[in-house]
């Protein structure tokens, strides 16, 4: 089989990327443009804007990408994106340019769910390396700003498919970060901050009592459509919309409130904060606070990652998602996954992150299986991966 390159396309939420991968196996070039300036103002993401600054930067990223790889439009063997799940209208943006790329110059579209590239992020990678030896079926553990899942990923010649094991009640762990971060007038987005304050402060210092979850999951999607989960497999689900209400009744009982509001000021001042400019404007309960928050997530979900392994039997552990660029994280899973004889994988911290090599990646054996998209497709904010 020739090499192909596959130009890949992201634009679900807040980063238009796009990235030129070889046969899913060699980062060729990858271009990250982040929004993090616009939505910094309103503390999170808005939507609109997030669709408008897309349209602005789609065409010279993608231009960068092709360079950086010294490629043109005519050279890559096929265009591929994100179909979702995401915002739709942020998502629509990367799908029409796509799209039209495609038609134009008359080669294949893919289409690509967000969460299976996250997971080809860690498989492009270890194939880079030269790591050809993963056992199967991969146990991955996907936490973004939207989503907490577990998968069980198992391969079969071309063809990848992904059972749903877990994922979260309420919010995802990367939004638990974004919004506690918020609360404590932190800015956003959450997780960063978060990641490098918690080494100054003490972790034990705040008890967080564990998320109890008692009833079966009975949830219909947004959209409408059932969750699809199989009832009688073992399931690891979560939910951390409990701990981020704790954090705000403890800044209400310790009379946080004003402090907070100091911080933010002080913050917004800051054009791009940098770790002394936090720790000046943090005191010492609010870094414990920090810090036991994050190792409070964390250890649930190492805990209901083993035990999912244990149930599965699975001897390979994917972790990642943009919450998988946490420093403790990382740390905690390669400690707990070796004590338990899992071999953990996690993407670079660039490529845990939003990027489009994920995309071109995860593109690739539907590009061998001629897996193509029709020209009519569109956005699903609410994709399911299987
Ligand atoms: O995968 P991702 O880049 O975008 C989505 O698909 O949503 O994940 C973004 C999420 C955000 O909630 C962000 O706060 C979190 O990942 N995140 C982190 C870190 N970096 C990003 N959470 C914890 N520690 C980090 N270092
Ligand atoms: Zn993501």
């Amino acid at each position: 089989m020739p090499d192909a390159y596959i130009l890949g396309i992201e634009s679900s939420c807040d980063e238009t990327a796009a990235a030129v991968v070889r046969s899913g196996e060699q980062l060729v070039s990858n271009v990250v443009a982040s929004q993090i300036k616009t939505h910094q103002p309103y503390g999170g993401v808005v939507p609109e804007l997030a669709s408008r600054e897309h349209l602005r930067a789609i065409v010279p990223v993608v231009r960068q990408a092709l360079a950086d790889a010294k490629h043109t439009y005519n050279s890559v063997d096929a265009i591929a994106v994100t179909q979702g799940p995401g915002l739709a209208g942020a998502l629509l943006v990367g799908i029409s340019y796509a799209k039209a790329l495609a038609f134009a110059l008359d080669k294949p579209l893919i289409a690509v769910n967000h969460l299976e590239g996250h997971i080809h992020a860690v498989l492009l990678e270890e194939r880079q390396k030269g790591n050809r030896e993963l056992q199967f079926p991969v146990l991955a553990r996907v936490g973004s700003g939207g989503h907490t899942h577990l998968y069980l990923a198992t391969q079969s010649k071309e063809s990848w498919a992904y059972e749903n094991i877990g994922h979260t009640r309420d919010d995802a762990a990367g939004e638990a970060f974004d919004k506690v971060a918020k609360l404590l007038g932190l800015g956003y987005p959450g997780g960063p901050v978060i990641d490098r304050l918690a080494p100054h402060g003490d972790p034990k210092a705040v008890k967080f009592p564990p998320a109890q979850i008692k009833h079966p999951d009975r949830r219909g999607r947004h959209d409408g459509k059932q969750l699809e989960v199989q009832q009688d497999r073992p399931r690891f689900d979560c939910s951390y919309s409990g701990i981020k209400t704790a954090i705000l009744r403890y800044v209400e009982a310790h009379n946080m409130r004003g402090a907070i509001e100091d911080r933010r000021q002080a913050l917004v001042k800051i054009a791009k904060p940098k770790l002394e400019d936090y720790l000046a404007v943090c005191d010492n309960p609010t870094l414990d606070l920090v810090a036991s928050f994050q190792r409070a997530i964390i250890e649930d979900l190492v805990r209901k990652t083993l035990a999912a392994a244990q149930a599965y039997d699975v001897a390979t552990l994917f972790v990642t998602g943009g919450v998988a660029a946490n420093q403790e994280l990382r740390q905690t899973f390669e400690r707990e996954g070796s004590q338990h004889g899992l071999a953990v994988f996690f993407p670079s911290r660039p490529l845990s992150t939003d990027n489009a090599a994920m995309i071109a990646a995860a593109a690739y054996p539907k590009f061998l299986a001629k897996d193509f998209a029709p020209i009519d497709f569109s956005a699903e904010a609410g994709m399911v991966l299987r």
